[in-house]
């Protein structure tokens, strides 16, 4: 740049030297052309000396140059596998945005490509999945067989799964969730959609950070993949925890004897999946009167899929919770709690129909497990239900 300036120097010198007081007006002339020619002048010796710089610069930037020039290498071309099967979960799209991206269905039913079905596994969660010491060990042999999604409301927590885990990498933009409050049905809604941009789910199953499976994943993956059925518990209960609960501001859009209560924890297969993120007629009935004492997250899915899409659902719930101790809040599993035969009554001591038969597997899921059961757990489990080795 030095140079440069030195360059601009020579028409001043001039000037000085055709100075002549008398004659104003060449002074001021020669003073605008100077200053004009030297402004310009800067203006194209930066650009020389830019140019020159890069001209300077090592082989690399020439390459740089010249692939810049070229078509760019197969990989960076848009490919239907990105489409398809999108590998990272963080996106810009507001939750309006996603849902009717996620809502979109092929009208060629056929598809391009050789599809395996595969299960949504969607955590939702205030830090961390607590148990997922237990669940790598319950995925592990099987990939290309089921996709994990992690919905963490806790924004302050400050963690991340290691590159070999197989939570690494699959959290999904989160936002905050309340107990009890209807943005806790916005988060599933978020999860199912954002599991729905994989055209490979079939089946979405929601699981909190104290859920553990009790089969095996071959055993889960086929009874799922099997099941005519959706799995969103729906029930009628009178009483203030009940119908108690429904609201008379939403009457005409849902009637009182079409109020349903049920167990937030569900599996439903892709069709109900888009049903329900599609949903604009219910879902703002909700938004707006199921607050307070309302608790959306048990009654938003039982009384629309009971509405809407019922003779497709078992009515039933995969996932084992223990409420006889009553309260709000269902029980606690400890460290103590978990033997050979506690696991075994919670796999086989229950009686539900299942494609239409008799069948004593009705729960595949339980919880509510606590850290403090997780040593055990991975000693005890992985026996019982008969994991990979
Ligand atoms: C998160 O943890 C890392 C290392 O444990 C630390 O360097 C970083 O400052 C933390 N970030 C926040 C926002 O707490
Ligand atoms: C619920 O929302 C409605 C309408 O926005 C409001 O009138 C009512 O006071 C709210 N109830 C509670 C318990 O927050
Ligand atoms: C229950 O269903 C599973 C999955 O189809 C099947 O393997 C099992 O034999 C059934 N059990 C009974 C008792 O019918
Ligand atoms: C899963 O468990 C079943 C019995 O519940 C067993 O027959 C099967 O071999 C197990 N699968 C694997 C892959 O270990």
């Amino acid at each position: 740049m030095k140079n440069n300036q030195n360059t601009v120097v020579p028409p001043l010198k001039f000037f000085n030297a055709t100075f002549q007081p008398s004659n104003l007006v060449s002074l001021i002339f020669f003073f605008s052309f100077g200053l004009c020619s030297g402004i310009l002048l800067t203006f194209q010796l930066k650009n020389v000396s830019f140019n020159l710089l890069f001209n300077e610069l090592p082989l690399s930037t020439t390459t740089t140059a010249a692939a810049a020039a070229l078509p760019p290498p197969p990989t960076q071309k848009m490919r239907l596998e990105d489409f398809v099967h999108p590998s990272k979960l963080m996106h810009h799209m507001t939750d309006r945005e996603l849902i009717w991206r996620a809502s979109m269905v092929p009208k060629v039913r056929k598809y391009p490509f050789h599809r395996i079905p595969k299960v949504a596994f969607m955590f939702l969660t205030r830090g961390p999945v607590l148990m997922s010491p237990l669940w790598e060990r319950f995925f592990k042999g099987h990939n290309g067989l089921f996709n994990i999604y992690v919905h963490s409301s806790d924004s302050s927590s400050n963690w991340t799964e290691p590159k070999h885990s197989v939570f690494h990498g699959r959290s999904i933009p989160s936002k905050e969730v309340e107990w009890g409050k209807v943005n806790m049905v916005e988060a599933e809604r978020r999860l199912l959609a954002n599991a729905l941009l994989d055209f490979s789910n079939q089946h979405f199953v929601l699981l909190s950070e104290a859920c553990i499976p009790l089969f095996n994943f071959s055993t889960i993956y086929s009874y799922l993949i099997n099941s005519n059925k959706n799995f969103v518990e729906s029930y009628d209960l009178m009483g203030p925890v009940g119908r108690g609960r429904y609201s008379r501001k939403m009457y005409p859009i849902i009637k009182l004897h079409e109020w349903r209560k049920g167990s937030q924890w569900f599996e439903m297969d892709r069709d109900l999946a888009l049903e329900v993120i599609s949903d604009t007629t219910y879902f703002p009935v909700f938004q707006k009167y199921c607050n307070g004492s309302c608790y959306a997250d048990e009654h938003y899915l039982p009384t629309i899929v009971s509405k809407k899409f019922g003779a497709r659902n078992s009515k039933r719930t995969l996932t084992f919770v223990d409420w006889s101790k009553g309260g709000p809040h269902p029980a606690r599993y400890n460290r103590y709690d978990v033997t050979v035969q506690f696991l075994e009554k919670l796999r086989s001591a229950s009686h539900c129909e299942y494609n239409e038969r008799k069948n004593q597997t009705c729960y595949l899921f339980a919880r509510k497990f606590t850290t403090h059961a997780l040593d055990r757990l991975l000693r005890i489990a992985p026996k019982v239900m008969q994991f990979n080795p």
